[in-house]
Order: C-alpha cells, then sequence, then structure tokens
C-alpha cells in the first residue's frame, strides 16, 4: 500500500471508530505514520506515492488498533512532545498538556534565564515543566519532585535523555521531602478535578493515573496544601506559579490572597481561560 492510500485508511478507522473529526483523525494517522517511518511531515507529503513495505505496514495498523481501543497516542509511542522536546511517558504519568505551555512562557517571560533561579518543580509527572525550564535556565538549579516513585523514574530518564546536569529529582508527598531552602520559584500543575467530575468518564482519560488528575475537596485539597506551605520556601521576592482548572480561579485566587500572598496575576490561556495563578509572599 502507498502513503496515500494508507493515510486515508486510517483517517477513516479512527474517524469511525474513536468520533475523531476527519481534521484530527487525519493529525493523528499522519503521526501514526511519522513515528513508525520516522519521518517528518514534509517527507510524508513528497513521497506519497511511496510503497510501504509489509513489515511496517504490519506495525503501523497494530498501533492503529492500539488507537481504536481509545488508547492515548502518548502511551502508544511511549514517548511525546512538549515546548518542543522529547519526554518518555508511560501510563506512570500524565500526558503533558500543551496548556501547561503557559506556565513556562510566564516564566521565561518574568526571569531572566541567564541569571542564577532556584526553581521547585512539584507534582513532576514526567518532569517536563521542571526539564524545559532547566534548558533554558542553564545557569540555575531546579528541583523535580512527585509523590509517585514511578513517576521520578520517568523524570530521572527525562533528565538524562537531556543530559540535564542542573535538573536533579527526588520523591516528596508535596513539601515533605523538599529540603529546607528557598526557591525563587515554585510552579506546580497538581491534580485539580473534583472526582465527581463528569469528564473523568472521557475514555482517553481512563489509561492516566487517577492520582495525576483527581483531588479531594472537590478538586483543591493538592492546591491548598501547596499555597498554604509555599511562603516557607520561597525566598522574599519568590513567585509561586500554579496551574489550575478552567473554572477555578476564583477560589485559587481567595487562596493566596488568604495565605499572605501578594502581586497575583491571573493568566489566560489561548482560548482567554484563566489557567495559571501567580503571586509573590508579602513582605
Ligand atoms: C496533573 S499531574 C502533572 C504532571 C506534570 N507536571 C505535567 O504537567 O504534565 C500531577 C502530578 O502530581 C503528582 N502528585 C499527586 N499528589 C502528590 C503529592 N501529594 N505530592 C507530590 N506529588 C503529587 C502526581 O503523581 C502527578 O504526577
Amino acid at each position: 500500500m502507498i502513503i496515500q492510500d494508507l493515510t486515508l485508511k486510517i483517517r477513516k478507522l479512527l474517524s469511525e471508530n474513536l468520533g475523531l473529526t476527519l481534521r484530527e483523525a487525519n493529525i493523528e494517522s499522519i503521526f501514526i505514520l511519522r513515528h513508525v517511518l520516522r519521518v517528518d511531515h514534509e517527507y510524508l507529503i513528497k513521497n506519497f506515492d511511496k510503497l510501504i513495505k509489509t513489515k511496517k505496514l504490519d506495525k503501523i495498523m497494530r498501533l492503529v488498533l492500539e488507537r481504536i481501543s481509545h488508547k492515548p497516542l502518548a502511551y502508544i509511542f511511549k514517548e511525546w512532545k512538549f515546548y518542543d522536546m522529547e519526554f518518555y511517558i508511560n501510563s506512570n504519568v500524565l500526558i503533558p498538556r500543551q496548556d501547561t505551555e503557559l506556565l513556562i512562557d510566564l516564566i521565561i517571560r518574568e526571569y531572566n534565564s541567564q541569571k542564577k533561579t532556584d526553581i521547585l518543580d512539584l507534582g513532576t509527572g514526567s518532569g517536563v515543566i521542571g526539564i524545559v525550564l532547566g534548558n533554558k535556565f542553564k545557569n540555575s538549579t531546579i528541583l523535580l519532585s512527585d509523590i509517585s516513585l514511578n513517576a521520578t523514574y520517568i523524570a530521572k530518564k527525562n533528565i538524562l535523555r537531556h543530559n540535564l546536569k542542573n535538573v536533579s529529582v527526588i520523591q516528596s508527598n508535596w513539601f515533605s521531602k523538599i529540603p529546607k531552602k528557598k526557591f525563587d520559584v515554585i510552579v506546580s500543575n497538581p491534580p485539580y478535578i473534583n472526582k465527581s467530575d463528569p469528564h473523568l468518564k472521557d475514555k482517553g482519560l481512563f489509561y492516566e493515573p487517577r492520582e495525576a488528575l483527581i483531588s479531594e475537596q472537590e478538586g483543591y485539597a493538592d492546591i491548598i496544601e501547596i499555597i498554604k506551605i509555599s511562603p516557607k520556601f520561597l525566598t522574599p521576592s519568590g513567585t509561586l506559579y500554579i496551574e489550575h482548572g478552567y473554572n477555578q480561579h476564583k477560589e485559587v485566587h481567595q487562596l493566596f490572597v488568604d495565605n499572605n500572598f501578594t502581586k497575583i496575576k491571573h493568566n489566560e490561556d489561548l482560548n482567554g481561560i484563566i489557567r495559571v495563578t501567580s503571586g509573590k509572599i508579602k513582605i
């Protein structure tokens, strides 16, 4: 079968079985071909009439079948791109979302990447936030932490993959094992979904670790803990950046106020929805 026919076949299978739009199914079919053939999109366009070898074809169809069972592509490929860097991913960690890139954009905008900045990434999962920052802020030290030992293994693998000497990882229940020192930046994308949220029934989310998604107290328990304890770990001019749900900014704002934060900022994603709140401690 040639590349063009195979792309159309996969597109049809994905849209019929997963309810994707043709556009979404087309993007995913290209992802699958690129992953197995190890080529870029331009190659697929230029070589649309090239015959695909049987072995590769079999592999592609195996992945398509896995995808049809609703398994997300990131878990099928065992890697995913975030902020233009490739990361190892498995089902012990959340698939990094594009929304989370907002946290990185803000920190890059507000801090000089040449200066030394001590950064703590809480609930690091695969390590994406801290590792991208470690790659941008080469003169800084970045500590990643997660309660899940399996997540810390993946984060470690990703630190090694990108050969970053300024990034390290520890297992910790939020601040319990964090060294008693001060950070210039604390950043976190914690679990914040209410356990009764109907979105949790989405078949795609079924594969992701529940403890990376759900938080007690209607989604706020982990956010509360981080906002409460962060002041003890921030330098006088330090900033806490926290990602939260699309409808949580008012409560999060109040939590920042109640915990002595000032210069509280709400930051919108590309759709104009407030997804990150940041603040500095009052001195
Ligand atoms: C929403 S995921 C974010 C993962 C990653 N930072 C990202 O943005 O893709 C939340 C992470 O917080 C971790 N986590 C949950 N409870 C925790 C706790 N009590 N202490 C530390 N990490 C925790 C989960 O294991 C998960 O990796």
